[in-house]
Formats: C-alpha cells, structure tokens, sequence
C-alpha cells in the first residue's frame, strides 16, 4: 500500500496527492508518469508525476475529477492508502539545449506545465510560461508556476483573472513583440495542443507536446495508447508521453478518445 502524505483540493474538481514513494521519487525524471490504481476494483489511472522529493521519497501527482475512478481518488484524503503505484514510466522530456523556452500549459495540464518549466529553470533556460484557464475558479498552481518563470502570463477564457483570451494569443503576441525562442512546451487539452501547433509550426519553433491517450497497461503491451507521430505508429506509455507536436495527428488522437465517452457517460449515470 502507499500512504498519502498530503491530499489537497486545489478546486472544486482537482486534488494534489503527495505519496510516500522512495523508489520512485529517487529515479523519476520530468516528463514521466505513474499509473495509480486505488484498489482492486478501480480502473488504471496513469498521471504525470507534477512534483518529487528523492530526500522526503515522496511524489506528487494532480487528478482532475472526470470519471468515477478519478473522482474516488479525488475524495481520498491524508492518511489513506492507494493499493498500488507502477513508475516512473515513459521518456523524460527531452530538453537538451534549449535556452530560450516558452513553456504553455491549459487547465489540468498545468500540472505537468510546472514541473517541465521547474526542470528547465533549474537548467538554466529562460524560461516563459503561459497559463490557460476557462476562468478564476479552476486556476491551479499560480503561486508555484509564477515563481519559477521568468515571465508568467495568466490567462483565463472569461476575463476573470489574468488577461482574458487563450494561450495561443498570448503566444502569438510574444511572438509579433519579436520573442525567439528555440523551444516551445505545450501540454494542455487536445485542442489547445493542436493549435500552439499550428502557431509554432508557421513560425518554425520546435514544439515538444505531451499526450494523453486512453491508457491500460502502460507497458506498451496493450496498444491502447497507439498515437500516429511522423505517420508511424508510436505508443504514448514507451515512446512518449512527449512528442514533437508538428508531427502529432492530434485528428486521429481527439476521435480515438472520443470511442469510450458513451459508454464513460452511462457509467457515470449508473453510479449516480
Ligand atoms: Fe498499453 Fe501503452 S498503455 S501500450
């Protein structure tokens, strides 16, 4: 079992988890995940490792309630126990090299934002980071985000905090105040990935993206997690979570996540 230290709302539909995990924490690299599965009848949840502590042996991770699974771990609190943690798993973010950064995380995704900006600031990268909410209520990690980017812009849909718009225009206008950067860091919903593409693409900026395929196994085993990278056939869990967002098929991903939504909602009607 591993006991978790600290379980924090962050809002009304995101809880941090920090966990007692020594191996993990001593070998976990940004970028990497874990897979959580609560107990014997909870689904797999696989998550970005969003913090670590190699000294404490401890990992953080951030859930968004979505599904019946998530919402269960969501409602853990300190002091409770998950029956298992597999990791870290995947490629860490590749990173190299890179001296001028803009990091862009949308919603959930910040979670993961954080921690590649962190890593890169700590390399010592100029690091910009641009933050997307829909509004106020759902801004998560403001304090820790802000305090390690050289440049923090938040942003939320509705106006009601931070410059209102979405990531993307604030890119684009960093962009056309004559910004360089050599790479761009984009890990957010689908959609919003999709469309830093399309504006780092136009300006020849390599852009490193962070997928979330349906996973199972997380061993490349399954083949749940098939993405189409370059036009080959690439598994999330072992060659990625991280791939170069020019080459992703961000169409095929958004419809290969949409095949279980139905049968998601009438779970989630059932356990009403
Ligand atoms: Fe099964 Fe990646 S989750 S192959």
């Amino acid at each position: 079992m591993v006991e978790i230290l600290e379980a924090r709302v962050l809002n009304p539909q995101i809880t941090l988890l920090k966990l007692k995990a020594e191996r993990i924490a001593k070998k976990v690299q940004p970028g990497q995940f874990v897979i959580l599965h609560q107990d014997e009848k909870a689904e797999r949840i696989p998550l970005t490792i969003a913090d670590s502590d190699p000294q404490e042996g401890t990992i953080t991770v951030i859930v968004q309630a979505a599904g019946e699974s998530t919402k269960r771990l969501c409602a853990l609190k300190t002091g409770d126990s998950i029956r298992d943690v597999v990791g870290p798993l995947g490629q860490a973010t590749d990173f190299e090299g890179a001296q001028n950064i803009c990091v862009i995380g949308g919603g959930v995704g910040c979670a993961i934002a954080y921690p590649s900006a962190k890593a890169c600031h700590q390399r010592g990268a100029h690091v910009e980071l641009i933050a997307g909410f829909k509004n106020e209520s759902l801004v998560i990690l403001k304090e820790e985000m802000a305090a390690i980017a050289d440049e923090f812009t938040l942003i939320s849909d509705d106006g009601s905090t931070g410059k209102q718009g979405f990531v993307t225009d604030a890119l684009k206008e960093k962009l056309e105040q004559g910004k360089k950067y050599d790479l761009v860091i984009a890990i957010g919903p689908i959609i919003m990935m999709k469309m830093v593409c399309k504006v780092t693409e136009a300006a020849g900026i390599k852009t490193l993206v962070s997928l979330n395929p349906i996973m199972i196994d997380g061993t490349g085993m399954c083949g749940g997690c098939r993405v189409t990278v370059g036009g080959k056939v690439k598994f999330a869990c072992v060659d990625g979570p991280d791939f170069d967002g020019h080459q992703v098929d961000f169409d095929e991903l958004m419809q290969r996540n949409r095949t279980y939504m139905e049968d998601h909602r009438c779970h989630l009607e059932e356990a009403k």
